[in-house]
């Protein structure tokens, strides 16, 4: 068609690229303004699909309500909305103007061709056969044009967002095996040993963990304590390696944990977090999930959930065991917190693993679960290693070696008498929980 084009006149060709070529500019820029604009708003944009979330979900119900807060969280994410659309709009006025003053010179462009080949027909040059011929081939050069150029801005937009794309497939994760990882020691024999630990978190701006050094004798049950804040849950976390510490180093029996493989040193661990998980599946997949390496056995599921007394109340629900927990589908059933705590717990104990974690297990427990649960606890952690975080200082009283942090720091340590007898934190914190109940 160029060619034909050509043939006829020179400026044409030009005309139809001058015509064609300013409309992908702006389509371009405009491509690059609203991907860097959305970039740069994600923070503003997550912030109002916050408040939407805390307008919409169950678990904000019922404060909104009792705090009659639905009329700020709207208005605050009315006002985020409506920034955000001010701004959009904003972009797509411009480029609708720019496109509009692009667009009708290209027109005038395209008629201005067209006049000059009727021009030449009229003034004789060419013949209305010809006339035909170039006004077609106008046309369809001007099309195959178009097709061409937004085909490429489209694939510059796609290359755009695909980057973001491959940005997020390159995110590693940061804990993993060396090239050749060594097998946790099963069964420990010396034990778990933390020396010199500091850490701070990757965003954090404070050390949470100071010069922490302890050891965990193999079948040791140790307890931490410590007031809110003080490391514990971090303490837990860094001995599941779900961080590495930034100084020192933990060992089992000599091996430093980053040598070990990981999904091994996962496998020996068995941990009911603070913040545990409520599947929405049965009763009996909730205990399962604790051990998935083997198919679901009824006994061991029983027994476990007899261990967390979960087993009197699954064995009341509609169904038994078979019973769908939690509300997000239809048929489900909803627990009380203390309830999901000891779903939690079953799923803890039913794992085989040497080394047993329990940070805050009772907090949710009745009296009376509590005291059962420790009535067993040294039966079930017999012959595993243990730590125990618990407010609740009772609790911890029959623990080998009681730790105490403050603010990331161990500052006593010893066993209950010797802790006693030291007369500090912890002697002032037992008497002041003890008073309480007599
Ligand atoms: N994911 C996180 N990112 C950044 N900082 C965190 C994170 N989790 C906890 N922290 C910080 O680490 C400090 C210690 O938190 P940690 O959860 O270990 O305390 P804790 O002793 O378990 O307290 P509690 O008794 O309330 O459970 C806190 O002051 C908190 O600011
Ligand atoms: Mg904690």
């Amino acid at each position: 068609m160029s060619g034909l084009l050509l043939s006829f006149h020179w400026g044409v060709v030009f005309v139809l690229l001058l015509a064609a070529v300013p409309g992908i500019i702006v389509r371009l820029k405009f491509t690059d303004k609203m991907y860097r604009w959305q970039r740069g708003r994600t923070s503003a944009d997550r912030r109002s699909w916050y408040f939407k979330q805390v307008l919409t979900e169950d678990r904000y119900a019922k404060e909104i309500r009792l705090f009659d807060l639905g009329t700020l969280f709207s208005g605050w994410f009315r006002r985020d909305r409506e920034q955000l659309i001010r701004e959009r709009l904003h972009i797509a006025t411009r480029r609708s103007v720019a496109e509009l003053i692009t667009e009708a010179s290209s027109t005038v462009a395209v008629f201005g061709s067209f006049a000059f080949i009727a021009y030449r027909t009229l003034s004789g040059s060419i013949t209305l056969g010809d006339l035909v011929m170039y006004y077609m081939a106008f046309q369809r050069a001007q099309g195959f044009l178009w097709t061409m150029l937004r085909g490429l801005a489209g694939l510059y937009e796609d290359t755009l967002l695909i980057g973001d794309f491959y940005e997020f497939l390159e995110v590693k994760p940061k804990i993993t095996d060396l090239p050749h990882p060594k097998p946790v020691p099963d069964p420990l024999r010396q034990g778990i040993k933390l020396e010199q630990i500091s850490f701070r978190y990757p965003d954090g701006t404070r050390p949470v963990l100071r010069d922490i050094s302890l050891t965990i004798r193999s079948g040791e049950h140790i307890a931490l304590v410590g007031e809110n804040g003080s490391g514990k849950t971090t303490l837990v976390k860094l001995l599941c390696r779900l961080y590495d510490p930034d100084q020192g180093r933990i060992t089992l029996d000599n091996t430093d944990m980053r040598e070990c493989r990981l999904t091994e040193l996962r496998r020996q661990i068995s941990v009911v977090p603070q913040d545990f998980a409520r599947y929405q599946l049965t009763a009996r997949q909730n205990i399962w999930l604790g051990n998935i390496d083997r198919p679901p056995d009824e006994q061991k599921i029983i027994t476990a959930a007899r261990l967390s007394g979960a087993d009197a109340f699954i064995r009341s629900l509609p169904q038994g065991y078979d019973t769908l927990l939690g509300r997000q589908f239809e048929e489900g059933e909803e627990l009380s917190l203390g309830q999901w705590q000891k779903i939690a717990l079953a799923r803890a104990f039913l794992r085989d693993a040497q080394i047993l974690i329990l940070d805050e297990p009772t907090s949710a427990l009745d009296a009376k679960a509590e005291f059962d649960l420790f009535a067993r606890y040294r039966e079930l952690a017999r012959g595993r290693t243990a730590v125990l975080i618990s407010h609740r200082l009772s609790t911890v009283r029959t623990a080998d070696t009681i730790y105490v942090l403050e603010k990331g720091r161990i500052v006593e340590q010893g066993d209950h008498d010797k802790l006693m007898r030291l007369k500090g934190i912890y002697a002032q914190l037992f008497e002041k929980q003890a008073r309480q109940y007599r």
